[in-house]
């Protein structure tokens, strides 16, 4: 392998700018060259690409986003498009790719792998930490703190006026951004995709928290939430059964996704990256680096986005103790 192409593509997470200067630099440390491809799987069939060195990556580990620019392709799931991509990595002398994304990304990477005999490494960059074969996919972290700051303040304003507030939080299908703000920012209820509890308990819990002297509550809502109610339909639902309760709702949205790093995020991303492009100069292709017993280990792509990523029971029940 002479020349890796590194790309980020489908949805941003804080620590991918770390990940591309860990690729960049790790291929300068083994003096093979390396291609910075834009806007995901969209620039690689442009042929839209950038070569980079070491010092090119300076300054970026600890911005949030990507400065390769994300894409989600249409083009890419057909064959047209992925010949395309290929000629266009062939002309620029590509040989291996470094992909970080989601489930759609490590899919996409699948397919072109199989079609091209392509080397390919992935490392797990999204918010919503829902890739089996890692314990934190990269932004991750970062994206709970944002969360967290953001509710702390909002339990301000919420004990002020004695009030009730629905926060909803990302996470797509999965809940763990929301059980782990949750229990970070000690909510009164967390409600995720992997526990429907029902709206009963929800009821029941609101009327034991006022009986025991609470004045204001926090529900977290996952935004995968199966209750088949949104927050606003729930601040409808509490208001007809509890009217005593005055209720706000608020949708954190893409602030979780955005800024600086966490040192976490940013360490991960510079282990991942050493481990993505040894694993390809080894001769390796196909799997996902990942973190497990904070050890960087390799899983087979089609595992990490077949396999389940598992909600940490544990933090349930804290999280019903601390609601005493
Ligand atoms: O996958 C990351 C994520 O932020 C999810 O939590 C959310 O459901 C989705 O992306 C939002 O996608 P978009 O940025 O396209 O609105």
């Amino acid at each position: 392998i002479k020349k890796i192409g590194v790309m980020t593509s489908g949805g941003d997470s804080p620590g991918m700018n770390a990940a591309i200067r860990s690729v960049v630099r790790t291929c300068a440390y083994y003096k093979i060259e390396c291609a910075g491809i834009y806007r995901g799987y969209e620039g690689m069939i442009e042929g839209d690409f950038i070569e980079l060195n070491a010092r090119s990556v300076k300054g970026i580990i600890n911005k949030g986003g990507t400065f390769l620019k994300s894409a989600r392709s249409k083009q890419f799931m057909t064959k047209e498009g992925r010949q395309k991509a290929y000629d266009a990595l062939k002309a620029a002398n590509i040989d291996a790719l470094v992909v970080i994304g989601g489930d759609g990304t490590f899919t996409g990477a699948l397919i072109f792998n199989k079609e091209f005999g392509f080397p390919i490494m992935g490392i797990p960059g999204t918010i919503d930490n829902d890739i089996a074969g890692t314990t934190h996919t990269l932004g991750y972290d970062t994206a709970l703190n944002n969360a967290v700051e953001v509710i702390d303040k909002i339990r301000d304003t919420a004990s002020s006026h004695n009030r009730l507030f629905f926060v909803e939080v990302m996470g797509r299908d999965v809940g763990h951004i929301a059980l782990n703000v949750g229990v970070g920012a000690g909510a009164e209820e967390i409600l995720i995709p992997e526990e429907d509890l029902g709206l009963e308990r929800l009821l029941e819990s609101l009327k034991r928290s006022k009986e025991s002297g609470k004045s204001s509550s926090i529900v977290i809502v996952a935004e995968g939430d199966k209750t088949g109610k949104n927050v606003f339909e729930l601040k409808d639902y509490v208001n007809e059964h509890l009217p005593e309760y005055d209720v706000r709702v608020s949708v954190l949205g893409h602030m979780q996704r955005g800024g600086s790093p966490s040192c976490f995020d940013r360490v991960l991303a510079s282990r991942m990256g050493v481990k993505a492009v040894e694993s390809l100069l080894d001769g390796k292709s196909n799997l996902m680096v990942g973190l497990i017993n904070d050890k960087i280990a390799v899983t087979p792509l089609s595992k990490a986005i077949k396999g389940q990523s598992k909600i940490n029971k544990e933090l349930i029940r804290v999280s019903d103790i601390m609601t005493t």
